[in-house]
């Protein structure tokens, strides 16, 4: 069945655009009549104010999450030889940017209730080699940063924050993005704050690892790129949380000769000057939309709980340290195929997140796992399955949705 087919989608991008059409088609139209197409003002305007929204100092905009997470490593340092600890219950683009850099991904289970790293896990996966851990907030749920950032700061790790389901979420108050040294964002369109197209974000509190962000995203060029040069060839931690050196002229945004200059081997990854005019509109209602599916998440766990003890699923856990910002509402059934398809023949619509743990995939074959080596992500990744959640489900549908699988759950 496409998605267009089903009365109720997992995620419906068009009712956003309808609400929000006419203030942004005239955001888009100013920059089209602009003409300044690449780091303009408004990706300027995004990174300030996205800065603001987290609480770092820094907010460095890219073409991608993916890009975000790898652009992040190269700034730190990680790549061959090095090994960065990650869960093995995520989306690919994980662990393929730790692979990207050179890096060996090392993979550990994750906790049944959380789905998140299990952080008891961490300090055994350490060895001479591990450079840095990447905590992955899953469904827009925090991991446990206060142990994580203990274990990192205990071991001298870095940590890089994979928030890119996580945007606006927060543990025991301290928003996503402020733990780690880095912090990596997506703007895929059905994020929580999703673009017309792709878009990432880097967020840090360090002067050196935004210098080198800002250097990294634009071939290592111009001014950004020789201090990055010069960190580089200083490289250690405590040279990273020196200040920057003044006199530079950092704004690497406008034309400018010394683009032609290359001191680091970087990429062509920046956020589309269009594409930050929407997340310009878009990031004001993102507080708003945020509790939208906190409201709806709440209604799903009153409502569907009762039938948690016929054993059929799980409603989610969510841990009362956490801000959750339910990128997705996630079900654990024993019978997963038999409620979905119920679910499907009702035109609603569900999604597996995620099929196949990092460690199993084929593209990771070379890293030597094997099936039985992460039991709880094994575990999951074969019963967790995703029900419609975005801001503008409607009460109605979310009552349809709700009696639907309590219709499927009193009949078996
Ligand atoms: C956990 C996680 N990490 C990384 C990414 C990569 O983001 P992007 O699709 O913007 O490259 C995504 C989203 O797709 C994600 O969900």
């Amino acid at each position: 069945m496409l998605m267009s087919e089903y009365k109720i989608p997992l995620i419906d991008l068009q009712e956003q655009s309808v609400r929000l059409g006419d203030e942004l088609l005239s955001r888009v139209k100013n920059v089209i009549m602009s003409a300044q197409y690449i780091m303009g003002n408004e990706v300027k305007t995004f990174e300030e104010s996205f800065a603001k929204f987290i609480g770092t100092k820094h907010a460095i905009s890219c073409g991608n999450g993916t890009d975000a997470l790898v652009l992040a490593l190269e700034a730190l340092g990680v790549g061959n030889g090095d090994e960065v600890i990650t869960t093995t219950y995520t989306f690919f683009a994980t662990a393929e940017s730790i692979a990207y850099v050179g890096a060996k991904p090392v993979f550990i289970d994750v906790n049944p209730e959380t789905f998140n790293m299990d952080a008891a896990l961490i300090e055994k996966a350490i060895t001479s080699k591990t450079k840095a851990i990447m905590p992955v907030h899953l469904f827009g749920q925090a991991c446990k940063m206060d142990e994580i950032m203990a274990i990192a700061s205990k071991h001298n790790l870095y940590v890089i924050e994979d928030a890119c389901q996580a945007v606006g979420g927060s543990y025991k108050g301290q928003m996503l993005g402020t733990f780690g040294d880095v912090a990596c964002f997506s703007f895929f369109p059905t994020k929580n704050l999703g673009a017309a197209g792709d878009g990432g974000m880097i967020v840090t509190s360090n002067d050196r690892i935004a210098t080198t962000l800002k250097a990294l995203r634009v071939h290592g060029s111009g001014e950004n790129g020789k201090a990055a040069l010069t960190y580089r060839n200083e490289s250690s931690l405590d040279a990273l949380n020196c200040d920057t050196p003044d006199g530079l002229n950092l704004d690497n945004t406008v034309y400018n000769a010394s683009k032609y200059y290359n001191y680091i081997v970087g990429h062509n990854s920046r956020l589309d000057e269009l594409q930050a005019a929407v997340l310009n509109v878009k990031l004001n209602y993102l507080n708003e939309w945020n509790e939208r599916r906190s409201v709806l998440a709440q209604n799903y766990s009153d409502q569907l709980s009762s039938l948690q003890t016929k054993g059929q699923f799980k409603v989610p856990y969510t841990s009362t340290d956490v801000k959750h910002v339910y990128h997705m509402y996630i079900l654990k059934a024993e019978n997963k195929e038999a409620l979905t398809n119920y679910l499907a023949s009702k035109g609603i619509a569900t999604g597996i997140y995620y099929p196949v743990p990092l460690h199993l995939q084929k593209a990771f074959e070379n890293l030597g796992y094997k099936v039985g080596d992460f039991p709880v992500a094994e575990y999951l990744s074969k019963r967790t399955f995703a029900i419609p959640m975005y801001a503008e489900l409607t009460d109605e549908q979310q009552a349809y949705i709700i009696s639907t699988i309590n219709n499927y759950a009193n009949t078996i």
